[in-house]
C-alpha cells in the first residue's frame, strides 16, 4: 500500500474505509455477470467470450470480484486485482463461500506487471474510471491480452454526469453543462486522504482509446435500467445482478438515460 503513488494511495483509502458499507448495502450476485446497478446482467446482454471454460481472466478494481466467482463457477482460472485491502478481503470470503479459487492481488491496475503473464478476457464493471490515464490502461491491457482475447468494461455514461432537473411534473430530464468534459464525481470519505475521482468521458472517447490500443470494437451497448419497481422480489433476484435500495430511488432517471456504457473489444487472432 505504501508502494501506491498519491492518487492510488487516497483511492485504497476510500474504498477501504468503504467496503463493508457498500457490500452490506449492496446485492450482487455471483449467478449472473454484473455490468452496472440496476441493469441486466450478461445472461441478457451476452458480451462474454464462450466457453469460458479453461480461460484465463483478468478482472480490474474488482471489489468483492463477483464478476470474477461468476466466471469461476463456469471454468475460468481468475485474477482479480483491487487497490483496497477491504475489499479483497470480501473477495476471500466471498470466494472461500463458493468454493472456488481465485487469484487475488492487491494491486494498481494502472501498474500492470509482467508477472501477471496474459489473459483471454480482461474485464471491469466501473473500474476504468476510476484510473487517472484510462487510456494507458486500455494500452496495457491490449498488451496482456493473448491473441483472440477480449476486452470487456463498463465507463459511466457522460449524459448521467448531468444533474436532474424537474422544471414542472411533466418536465423532467438531465441538466448537463458540457458532455465534451462532464463534471468528474470526487467523493470523499471521512477520513483524511480518503478521496476517489471517477471520471466520465464522452463516448467515441472510450471507442478511441481501444482503436488507438490497435483492438477491435466489437461492441457498444447503453442499457437501460430494468424495472426494478414493478418487478417481484423473485423475478428482481434472477434479472437484476447488482441492485441495492439506494439504486432503486433512480430507476425513472435509469430508464430514460444510460448510466454506463458498456464496450467490447478483441484483440486479432
Ligand atoms: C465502483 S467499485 C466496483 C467494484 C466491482 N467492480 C463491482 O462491480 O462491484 C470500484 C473499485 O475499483 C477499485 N479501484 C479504484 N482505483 C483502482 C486502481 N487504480 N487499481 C485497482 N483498483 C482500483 C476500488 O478499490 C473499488 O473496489
Amino acid at each position: 500500500m505504501d508502494d501506491f503513488n498519491g492518487f492510488t494511495a487516497r483511492t485504497a483509502r476510500y474504498w477501504d474505509e468503504l467496503a463493508n458499507d457498500y457490500q452490506k448495502s449492496t446485492t450482487i450476485s455471483v449467478k449472473d455477470f454484473h455490468y452496472g446497478p440496476l441493469l441486466p446482467g450478461d445472461s441478457e446482454l451476452n458480451l462474454l467470450p464462450k466457453p469460458l471454460t479453461g480461460t484465463r481472466c483478468l478482472e480490474l478494481g474488482c471489489g468483492a470480484a463477483q464478476n470474477s466467482v461468476y466466471l469461476a463457477r463456469k471454468g475460468a482460472e481468475c485474477v482479480a486485482v483491487d487497490v483496497s485491502r477491504e475489499q479483497l478481503n470480501h473477495a476471500e470470503k466471498l470466494a472461500d463461500g463458493y468454493g472456488v479459487s481465485l487469484d487475488l492481488q492487491l494491486l494498481d491496475m494502472e501498474a500492470l506487471p509482467e508477472e501477471l503473464g496474459t489473459f483471454d478476457l480482461i474485464h471491469s464493471a466501473y473500474g476504468v474510471p476510476f484510473a487517472a490515464n484510462p487510456e494507458a490502461l486500455i494500452r496495457r491491457c491490449a498488451e496482456l491480452l493473448r491473441p483472440g482475447g477480449v476486452l470487456l468494461f463498463s465507463l459511466g455514461h457522460p449524459v448521467y454526469a448531468g444533474e436532474w432537473t424537474e422544471l414542472d411534473e411533466e418536465e423532467r430530464g438531465i441538466f448537463l453543462t458540457s458532455y465534451f468534459d462532464p463534471t468528474p464525481d470526487v467523493r470523499e470519505g471521512e477520513g483524511e486522504e480518503a478521496v476517489v475521482c471517477a471520471r466520465a468521458y464522452p463516448v467515441s472517447e472510450g471507442v478511441e482509446w481501444i482503436l488507438r490500443a490497435g483492438l477491435r470494437l466489437t461492441a457498444l451497448r447503453e442499457p437501460a435500467a430494468l424495472p426494478v419497481h414493478q418487478m417481484e422480489r423473485e423475478e428482481r433476484r434472477k434479472r437484476v445482478p447488482y441492485y441495492s435500495p439506494e439504486w432503486a430511488e433512480q430507476v425513472f432517471e435509469m430508464q430514460r438515460f444510460p448510466i454506463v456504457n458498456i464496450l467490447r473489444a478483441e484483440k486479432a487472432v
